[in-house]
């Protein structure tokens, strides 16, 4: 499966921090934003990726990722030259995309706690997966609504009055007909194509399932300086708590067999002394010890 990070946009409710760096190249916390959703598509064994910015970010973005190989991953990067929507990346990231399967994540997205994303990456074979997080304020994002049998029945694009809590998180995972579906996309009213009206052709179709995330499963999306600074709070507080480390490439790479033990030893090796690489040589020390 193919992997797309969306990572563009205006950046404008972060301004004025967005003038230099592109919002997805912020910290959260320890790392940059985009670590956390391309760990998270690593993590479920996602190896050859295309991420899709700015004109005027992208050279910043393959400065901080490069081609990938250093993580035992590939990284092509395509330009999205206006914010046309989100549906736009995959007719900007067509011939990358090519026969396969497609999974897209939000660069501004994160996403931790839950083994959910497993069972829906490793038992996929068609149609689309998207999932639905019960949030307080669901008419700012995408909203699902379920039957009593707990079937998806309507999803709308930033309803005034919400028909359900459960908001649709910035991951999803389609066939290859992803393409033929956003080539015949109309914009919308706000001029954009429109990831919800992809997910509600998948419903029409009835091959959309929808995986309900559990209650202690944390999504936090970093689009304002308020939840940027609540997602730092977020995982400085995880990480001291649990001396681990969310969203680091790297181990998630070795946990996923893209990395050789002295592949990530050598990685390590060049890192600067710092927090980050006393953390993840612990996390390989343990892996390793689980592993005998
Ligand atoms: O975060 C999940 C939500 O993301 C979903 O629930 C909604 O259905 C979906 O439309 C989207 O809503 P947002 O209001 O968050 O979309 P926004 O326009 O802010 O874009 C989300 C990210 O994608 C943002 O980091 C910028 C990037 N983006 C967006 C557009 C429209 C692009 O890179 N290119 C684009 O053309």
């Amino acid at each position: 499966m193919k992997g797309i990070i969306l990572a563009g946009g205006a950046g404008s409710r972060l301004f004025p921090l967005t003038l230099v760096a592109s919002k997805q190249l912020q910290p959260v916390y320890d790392k940059p934003m985009v670590y956390y959703p391309l760990t998270t598509l690593i993590e479920n064994g996602v190896r050859e990726f295309c991420l899709i910015s700015t004109p005027h970010d992208l050279p910043r973005f393959h400065q901080l990722l490069g081609d990938g190989k250093q993580w035992g991953i590939s990284i092509e990067y395509r330009e999205q030259a206006k914010p046309a929507g989100i549906a736009q990346a995959f007719l900007i990231a067509e011939s990358f995309v090519g026969n396969d399967s497609v999974t897209l994540v939000l660069g501004d997205n994160i996403f931790y706690g839950s083994d959910t994303f497993r069972s829906a990456f490793t038992g996929f074979t068609s149609g689309a997966t998207i999932f639905g997080y019960h949030v307080n304020d669901p008419e700012r994002y995408g909203v699902v609504e379920f039957d009593s049998e707990g079937r998806a029945i309507s999803i709308e694009e930033k309803p005034k009055t919400a028909k359900s809590n459960y908001a649709v998180p910035g991951l999803y995972i389609y066939d290859n007909s992803v393409l033929e579906i956003t080539r015949n996309l109309k914009p919308s009213p706000r001029g954009e194509l429109e990831i919800t009206d992809v997910n509600v052709e998948y419903m029409k179709r009835g091959a959309l399932r929808v995986h309900r995330l559990s209650r202690g499963f944390a999504w936090l999306d970093a689009g304002t300086s308020s939840s940027l600074h609540d997602a730092s709070s977020y995982v400085q507080t995880i990480e001291k708590r649990q001396g681990i480390k969310i969203g680091c490439p790297e181990e998630a790479a070795f946990r996923s067999g893209f990395l050789s033990q002295p592949q990530i030893e050598t990685l390590i090796a060049k890192m600067p002394n710092c927090e980050y690489r006393d953390s993840l040589t612990r996390a390989v020390e343990e892996i390793v010890r689980h592993k005998s």
